[in-house]
């Protein structure tokens, strides 16, 4: 018999343990439903790892925990923490009297060239002082835990100025030590074109290529850098120049991409090798099967058209059987005011068609891919994080079957309980 190894942690009898286990690349097609389940699973972690995934028998011959007794999952479903791959995570203030005004049919687009929207926030943000966006962001990265998520992608983009588009990277750097969940950072300077510059887009752009860009990229405030390719925001042309010259200082392009009108982003995207195109509402298909063939995930944010209360959402069944990988994510923002990846994989069903599995890759190992985390993250598997959430439900179609609550009761993040009970652990 072999000697019996220690864990520091040990989960046992989950009715079922989703471990995603397969390649760390993008899955698609019909892997996209394939979730690697176990019953009666048991999970061993050590050292914030996890050490092993199998039946609870089998877990329990080859591990003991170190002290106490182990974790029992009986009637739950334990999965990989989601990944939140596209988040607006730092900014002030709320826009709620756009929300009355949306349902008096204010369109998203009336509303931003009236002077709310993107610039009500943006406003606001310049206002607020570094320690005034910490708090908010940290308060959000707490909701985003309560609900299982593990990792989150945040933008800067509503400050538009040097000195905010900054301080809105250094909050996300500092969230990112202070809090559990960990923060990977993307530069949005290009989210709108900020007053200064009203109808000067292209100075503006000018502006973030020779002074922003290579401040963040000087300071290793960001890893990403994305732009809000839209009509009447910028063209494909200055977001082209912008990524461009992104790449050149190392940091791997993402985009905003049909979002509202078909600008062709979905090609932009493709062409330049983008990690991710996000939206994708309007993309046509050529776009989509280019950015398939150039390696891009969908990262669709079903979130945005629910906000907007639109009835069109992304063709999501054409683009997994055309095999486009796809992702989801809350586009957390003032319009779109969700820290839930268990609602937004509940519009992905409801309103795209995804199936439950389907949507939890999307939510967990794609959704690690969307943001190159793909090594660390996404999936239950030795080596990788142990960055787990217990459900209190028998199976994974109850996360978007039963929607509207959190079923989440347990997040273990880096091997340690940080969760319990549905409510967060004090620190000791
Ligand atoms: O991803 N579309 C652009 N940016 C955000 C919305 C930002 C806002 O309305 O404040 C989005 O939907
Ligand atoms: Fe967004």
């Amino acid at each position: 018999m072999p000697a019996m190894k220690t864990a520091d942690l040990i989960i046992t009898n989950a009715s079922e343990l989703v471990t995603m286990a397969g390649r760390k690349r993008p899955r698609q097609r019909e892997d996209m439903a394939h979730i690697s389940a176990i019953a009666e699973g048991a999970v061993a972690v050590g050292d914030g790892k996890i050490l092993a995934c199998g039946r609870t028998p089998d877990i329990l011959a080859r591990y003991v925990q170190r002290k106490g007794k182990p974790l029992d999952a009986r009637g739950k479903t334990v999965i990989p923490g989601f990944v939140d791959p596209h988040t607006h995570l730092v900014f002030s203030g709320s826009r709620e009297s756009e929300f009355v005004m949306k349902l008096e049919g204010k369109s998203y687009m009336e509303i931003l060239a009236a002077g709310g929207g993107i610039q009500r926030t943006v406003r606001a943000t310049r206002a607020a002082s570094e320690r005034e966006l910490l708090r908010s962001a940290m308060a959000r990265l707490d909701r985003m835990l309560l609900h299982g998520t593990t990792t989150v992608e945040g933008k800067s983009g509503y400050g538009l100025d040097l000195d905010t588009e900054m301080r809105s990277l250094i909050v996300l750097e500092m969230a990112d030590q202070r809090h559990p969940v960990d923060v990977v950072r993307t530069f949005l300077g290009a989210h709108a074109v900020p007053p200064e510059y009203q109808g000067r887009p292209d100075d503006y752009i000018d502006f973030i290529i020779k002074t922003a860009l290579p401040e963040a990229a000087r300071l290793k405030l960001a890893e990403f850098c994305d732009v809000f390719c839209e009509e009447g925001v910028f063209t494909v042309a200055q977001s082209r120049r912008l990524l461009q010259a992104a790449k050149k200082l190392g940091l791997r392009p993402k985009l905003h991409a049909d979002e509202i009108v078909r600008t062709r982003g979905a090609e932009l995207a493709a062409e330049l090798g983008a990690i991710s195109a996000d939206h994708l509402l309007k993309s046509s298909k050529e776009g989509l099967q280019r950015m398939k063939e150039s390696g891009v995930i969908g990262v669709l944010l079903p979130g945005t058209p629910f906000s907007l209360m639109q009835k069109e959402y992304p063709d999501a069944r054409m683009m997994v059987s055309m095999g486009l990988p796809l992702a989801l994510a809350t586009d957390l923002n003032p319009n779109c005011m969700t820290e839930s990846m268990p609602f937004i994989m509940a519009l992905a069903c409801y309103n795209m068609k995804l199936t439950p599995s389907e949507a939890l890759t999307a939510a967990t190992i794609n959704a690690a891919c969307a943001i190159g985390r793909e090594g660390s993250v996404g999936s239950l598997e030795p080596g990788k994080k142990a960055d787990i959430a217990i459900l209190d439900a028998p199976n994974h179609l109850h996360i978007p079957y039963h929607f509207g609550v959190n079923l989440v009761e347990t997040v273990i993040k880096d091997g340690q309980i940080v969760v319990k009970n549905g409510a967060r652990v004090a620190k000791v």
